[in-house]
This record gives C-alpha cells, sequence and structure tokens, in this order.
C-alpha cells in the first residue's frame, strides 16, 4: 500500500509542535472588554441574561478598570445608562452624563494604561429607544442625528476618550463627527467605526443590560443597521467610513458574520475590529450553565475563529475571562 505523499499528523504529534506551527494566537492584548456604568445607584446590578456582567457604578467600575489593566487587557468600550432618558437623548452630551464622568474618572485611575473607548449612540438615552432623533415617520432623521453624534463625540473626547465608537448607522457619521473632533480642537481622538453593523436578533441580551425597549417605528432597527443577507454592502459600509476617516471599522456580530470579517480584513488597511455581541455571550453561557459544553473550553474557540477570521481587536464580554485563562 502506497503511503500518502504527506504525512499531516506529523507537526500534530506533541504539545510543542502544536504551539511552533499555530497560525493563529490568541493573547490579551486582541482584547477590548465592553462595561456598562449606571448613573444613581449605590451597588452594582447584575444582568440576568449576562452572567458575570453588571451594570457598574462609578466606583465598582473604575475598580474592574484597575483590575482588567493589572491582567493587561488593553481596552474598554463603555456604555452609558442614564437616570432619565429624553426624545432628543441629550444626557448622551451632557458634560456631566454619566459616560463623561466615568470617562475622568478613569483616565485619573489608569492614565494611559487601558485605551478608553466609548459607544457614541443615543439609543441608551433616547426615550424610545431608537439611535437618533425621529422623523415624522417614527425613524431616525439622519442629518439631525449626525448634529448630536458630534456633539456627543465632542463632549466624550473633553471627558478623556482616546477613542469614540459610532454605532448607530447612519449615512455619513464619520464625517461629522471628525469634522466635530477637529473643529473642537481635539485632533487626536481616534475613531472606530461601526461600519458593518447588522440588524441583529443577538443583541438582545444588551437590551436587558441597557433598560432599552424600541418604541418608535416599527421597534427594530432595520430601516438603519445592515440586513443579515447582504455582505457586499458591507464592503460598501466599510469603505464610506475609512473615506471618511475612520482610523479602525468593525464588524459585529462577529461569529454569525465570519465572512465579513474575512472580506473586510482583505479589503482595508486599516485595523479591523469585532464585537462578539451579547447573545454570543448568552447562548455559550446558558449552554455552558447546563453542562452542554465545556464553558471555558469553547469560549477560547470561539473567540479564535473571530481572529482566524481577521480581527485585529476584539470586543469579548469574555475579555476578563479569556486574560485570565491566557495568563493561567
Ligand atoms: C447601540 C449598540 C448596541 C450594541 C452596541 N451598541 C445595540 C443595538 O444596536 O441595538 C449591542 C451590543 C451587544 O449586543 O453586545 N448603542
Amino acid at each position: 500500500m502506497a503511503f500518502p505523499a504527506q504525512r499531516l499528523r506529523r507537526l500534530r504529534r506533541t504539545p510543542a509542535l502544536r504551539r511552533l506551527v499555530a497560525e493563529t494566537r490568541l493573547g490579551v492584548d486582541d482584547l477590548v472588554a465592553p462595561l456598562f456604568v449606571r448613573e444613581g445607584i449605590d451597588a452594582p446590578v447584575p444582568i440576568a441574561s449576562l452572567p458575570g456582567i453588571v451594570q457598574h457604578t462609578r466606583e465598582s467600575l473604575t475598580k474592574e478598570v484597575r483590575e482588567l489593566a493589572e491582567l493587561g487587557v488593553p481596552g474598554v468600550v463603555l456604555f452609558g445608562i442614564p437616570a432619565a432618558r429624553d426624545a432628543t437623548g441629550s444626557a448622551a452630551w451632557d458634560p456631566d452624563g454619566i459616560v463623561q464622568l466615568a470617562l475622568h474618572d478613569l483616565r485619573d485611575e489608569v492614565g494611559d494604561r487601558v485605551v478608553l473607548m466609548a459607544d457614541l449612540c443615543l439609543d441608551e438615552y433616547t426615550d424610545h429607544g431608537h439611535c437618533g432623533v425621529l422623523d415624522a415617520a417614527g425613524q431616525p432623521d439622519n442629518d439631525l442625528t449626525l448634529d448630536l453624534y458630534a456633539r456627543i463625540a465632542v463632549a466624550q473626547a473633553t471627558a478623556g476618550a482616546d477613542v469614540v465608537a459610532p454605532s448607530g448607522m447612519m449615512d455619513g457619521q464619520v464625517a461629522a463627527i471628525r469634522t466635530a473632533l477637529d473643529g473642537a480642537g481635539l485632533p487626536s481622538t481616534a475613531i472606530l467605526a461601526y461600519a458593518a453593523k447588522y440588524a441583529s436578533a443577538l443583541y438582545g441580551p444588551f437590551r436587558h443590560a441597557v433598560d432599552v425597549a424600541i418604541t418608535g417605528g416599527e421597534g427594530d432597527r432595520r430601516s438603519y443597521q445592515q440586513d443579515p443577507r447582504n455582505a457586499r454592502e458591507a464592503l460598501a459600509e466599510v469603505a464610506a467610513d475609512v473615506a471618511e476617516g475612520a482610523d479602525m471599522v468593525m464588524v459585529k456580530p462577529a461569529l454569525a458574520y465570519l465572512d465579513v470579517i474575512a472580506a473586510v480584513r482583505a479589503a482595508v488597511d486599516v485595523p479591523v475590529a469585532a464585537y462578539s455581541v451579547s447573545g454570543e455571550y448568552a447562548m455559550l453561557k446558558a449552554a455552558a450553565e447546563r453542562g452542554w459544553i465545556d464553558g471555558a473550553a469553547t469560549a477560547l474557540e470561539l473567540t479564535l475563529a473571530v481572529k482566524r477570521a481577521g480581527a485585529d481587536v476584539i470586543l469579548t464580554y469574555l475579555a476578563r475571562e479569556l486574560a485570565e485563562a491566557l495568563h493561567g
């Protein structure tokens, strides 16, 4: 019997051989932790659909970021939950809004050791739950919303954000924000554009986390977030954002859009981020809790897949536990 021409198993024989030839290496440096900070609470509030993740107080947030810094996690992205909401989401750009206060705290606490990113959107701040101010049809008015995003960007950058991350999927948002930042004398603040953001069912637990129910319009974001059936459109979104001045672009969600991550990686030279969203985490945790899968092993494998697809930066609720495991 003829031997096969290639013996692929040779390089799989020992752990050291496997380590030597591994193509993809997931490290702590790849990770960004999404964190929630809520106004008007005196103790952290657990989020039922995101086990292990909480709505932080300013104090508990500061402690968490200090610990993430000690673990070597290079970045965090903040989401605010205001005490009061209104039609335009004005708490989002209030200098005393919860995210701005938290950014000041964190800058004082960790200096430049951790990249401070701020999600830049209105849905956590509007009483109707949409990502912009509504037009007569109950959908976000694109250009009126851009003016508000510009204000939020300046407020977040002034409060200490290294990176602002617009996630509202309004056309022209990156250009509007870049112009506003430069005009306010904040040319060093970078923009991580949620460029290819899909209208996904996987955001469910996040909406519990920030107490958002979409009441305006049709009750979903399909008039501004991307249709999951479309991949080519993602490249048009990414090209537009890069042309408008995005420093990094993001694909979101991650796991169900690995093809999009790979296509975006091949199409642009800027760093590509991927957001492993709340539903991805919730599915993993729920199955692990039932003993149906090995949670720790699956967490590593799924995150590795996002890296292998081409992500340079991975936003994941697993950041802390992966950092602990990778140090392990
Ligand atoms: C919008 C925003 C959302 C997420 C991040 N930024 C929610 C949405 O578009 O409805 C979802 C993140 C997640 O599910 O983990 N501010």
